[in-house]
């Protein structure tokens, strides 16, 4: 199981102006899965504040994945995947291209999610947009990819998938 760090990315929801329903779906999801869900925060879409939170998240160690939610699309407030990228060691490209493949199962609106994954240290970090919907929706990709990525970065393993254990 994997430890998720869940930062929900809103004007609205920092200035305590509704509730969280994003980062409650995205948390319900990680605890219904087996997963430890280690920090949960609101920040504004501010590029600065967004990245301290996903560098002091990152480099304190606590997850081995942060959820973002919201701020991924394309107004002038959206800037989730700048700061993403800004604290980005390494791109985890496949990610959000298996959101936008189920995410278009859903909606033809599924790609006018800019959302990244990126890698720090030993943590993945990847964007959700902020429809609570989208957020089930990525959950169901990511949940999935939790552990084995979480495993590959604690340190030197053999490096086997799911898939091939049991084979000779
Ligand atoms: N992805 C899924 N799976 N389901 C959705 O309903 N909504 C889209 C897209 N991605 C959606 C989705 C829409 S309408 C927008 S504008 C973008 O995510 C960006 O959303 P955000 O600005 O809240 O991050």
């Amino acid at each position: 199981m994997a430890r998720i760090a869940i930062l929900t990315v809103s004007d609205s929801g920092a200035a305590g102006g509704r509730g969280d329903v994003s980062g409650d779906t995205a948390e319900r999801r990680c605890i219904a899965a087996g997963h430890t869900v280690a920090a949960r925060a609101i920040v504004a879409d501010e590029r600065e504040s967004i990245a301290a939170r996903l560098r002091e998240w990152a480099d304190s160690g606590i997850a081995d994945w942060v959820v973002t939610t919201g701020g991924t699309g394309l107004t002038e407030r959206d800037v989730t995947p700048e700061a993403t990228r800004d604290v980005a060691e390494r791109d985890v490209p496949g990610v959000p291209v298996a959101l936008w493949v189920n995410g278009l199962k859903q909606t033809p609106f599924a790609v006018l999610s800019r959302g990244v994954a990126v890698q720090r240290k030993r943590t993945v970090i990847v964007n959700l947009p902020g429809n609570p919907r989208a957020v089930a929706e990525g959950m169901d990709v990511l949940l999935p990819l939790f552990p084995h990525a979480a495993r590959l970065m604690a340190g030197p393993m053999e490096h086997t998938t799911p898939a091939d254990s049991g084979r000779a």
